[in-house]
């Protein structure tokens, strides 16, 4: 989390800090929250002991992620019997879907608020400081109202020089089978494209050159419009928009869903330069059988046709993904057929993951159960050693040519090394022959590599 300036901080006798956990929908809603706060009278504590207020910010997509409120809340409470001043509430995905039993069952925790109800913190926060313990995890009447929050400090705005996320949509109306989202970030919503676009102009003037996209299905954009100004427009025109607000340089966004990958998206790759030529597609299983069982709306053959399409449009687009390994009745026959997709694709990269059942969602309705853990284990095992080859391979190929760096500071590699993403989203550590300052850009030539990293050298200053 950024930090504000002293000046700012100075006459600020309260502290806060957040932990957040989960996805980069997740990390905007804690800018978000910080935003807030600090409008509120807050500073950020540099560290969690010097905090008054401490937030957990959570997410139950795995029974792995939910784990970590539990563990972080045990420590907190147990410092909260030392300094029962300390103020401890708990937001997000758990808050949202857990609610009032958190309370129940923690009788030392202030407050609990869901992703929707991210305006109500300061309160929950004040009312705290009186003893008062409170909860918000109802959803609005108004579904665009979650939009309507204060335009973010910059010292909250990016996440790291010169790139900053904008929410474009929240929600999913998808439901595949073993997904948590619909019940903890309800319905699909999107948001006024002209508050998206002068929120991204607003960015772009305290010089902000990347903007990622950010919603749960993020290319449904514009298709479900509860509150929203008639003759809104769709996700590749909103692309199109945002790639003519100057000062924009590149576009990202994520995360999309293969069913809404339309025409005018694989044109908008075609035509706008400032769109990035990586996409974060998930896939989840090469199976139809499985895909089907998951309820994800497409098959193989749609996906490697998507693949095939974009790769036409914007030749050597990086294509990474999503895979889940040992999902309920997947036999070893099915896993291959994962195997063999993503042979056939060669992602760039991927995140792999063991099923895990999550309370609520269709597949454990279905009561399905689970397969047999050392297998699923093995299952993810070779999904990684197959994607450390297929990242090897990625990163061999583009030895030789030249990209341009978005810098985020000095690399741990020393002195006069620098590291940031290039458009293809790899992350670069090259070296250079004077100081670059983060979120400036720096034209590389690419001269190795490492299975995380591309290694180069800076070619000539773009600045
Ligand atoms: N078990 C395992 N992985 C899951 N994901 C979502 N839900 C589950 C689950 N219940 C994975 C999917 C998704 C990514 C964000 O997390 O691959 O794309
Ligand atoms: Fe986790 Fe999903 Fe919630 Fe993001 S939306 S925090 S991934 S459960």
């Amino acid at each position: 989390m950024a930090i504000p300036s002293r000046e700012n901080r100075m006459n600020r006798s309260k502290r806060f800090h957040i932990q957040t956990f989960g996805c980069q929908m997740n990390q905007h809603d804690a800018q978000k929250m910080a935003n807030l706060l600090f409008h509120d009278g807050w500073a950020p504590a540099d560290q969690v002991e010097a905090a008054d207020l401490v937030v957990i910010h959570t997410c139950s997509i795995r029974e792995k992620a939910e784990h970590k409120l539990y563990t972080e809340l045990g420590w907190l409470l147990q410092r909260k019997q030392a300094e029962p001043e300390l103020v401890v509430g708990v937001g997000g995905c758990v808050a949202q879907q857990e609610g009032e039993a958190l309370l129940r069952r923690f009788p030392a925790l202030d407050f609990v608020f869901g992703s929707q109800n991210l305006l109500h913190l300061p309160e929950l926060a004040r009312e705290a400081g009186a003893r008062r313990r409170g909860l918000r995890v109802d959803y609005d009447d108004d579904p665009q109202a979650r939009f309507e929050l204060p335009e973010l400090h910059p010292e909250f705005a990016s996440t790291s020089p010169g790139r900053a996320f904008v929410t474009v949509m929240e929600g999913c109306d998808l439901f595949c089978a073993y997904c948590v989202v619909p019940r903890t970030r309800g319905r699909e919503v999107s948001r006024g494209s002209d508050r998206i676009l002068a929120e991204v102009g607003a960015l772009a003037a305290g010089g902000v050159t990347e903007v990622t996209l950010l919603g749960q299905t993020v290319n449904a954009y514009g298709r479900s419009r509860p509150g929203m100004a008639q003759g809104e427009i769709g996700f590749a025109d909103l692309l199109r928009r945002v790639a003519e607000v100057p000062g924009i340089r590149r576009i990202r966004f994520t995360s999309p869903h293969p069913s809404f990958v339309s025409g005018d998206l694989v044109e908008a790759y075609r035509d706008l330069p400032q769109l990035c030529p990586h996409l974060h597609l998930p896939v989840q299983s090469g199976s139809d059988r499985v895909l089907q069982a998951m309820n994800r709306r497409y098959d193989r053959a749609s996906y490697v046709d998507i693949v095939a399409r974009l790769r036409s449009a914007r030749p050597g687009i990086a294509l990474t993904t999503d895979l889940i390994v040992g999902f309920p009745t997947e036999t070893d026959a099915d896993f291959r057929e994962t195997l063999e997709l993503m042979r056939e694709v060669r992602f760039t990269d991927s995140f792999s993951f063991k099923y895990s059942e999550r309370p609520g969602t269709p597949a454990a309705r279905r009561g399905l159960g689970e397969l047999d853990p050392a297998e699923v284990q093995a299952r993810l095992l070779q999904v990684q050693a197959l994607q450390a080859e297929l990242t090897l391979e990625a990163h061999r190929a583009r030895v030789g040519g030249r990209t341009d760096v978005l810098v985020d500071g000095q690399s741990r590699r020393g002195a006069s090394h620098f590291c940031g993403r290039d458009p293809h989203n790899r992350l670069v550590n090259f070296s250079a022959a004077s100081d670059i300052a983060q979120g400036a850009y720096a034209d590389v030539t690419i001269d190795g590599y490492t299975p995380h990293s591309l290694l180069g050298r800076e070619v000539a200053p773009a600045r």
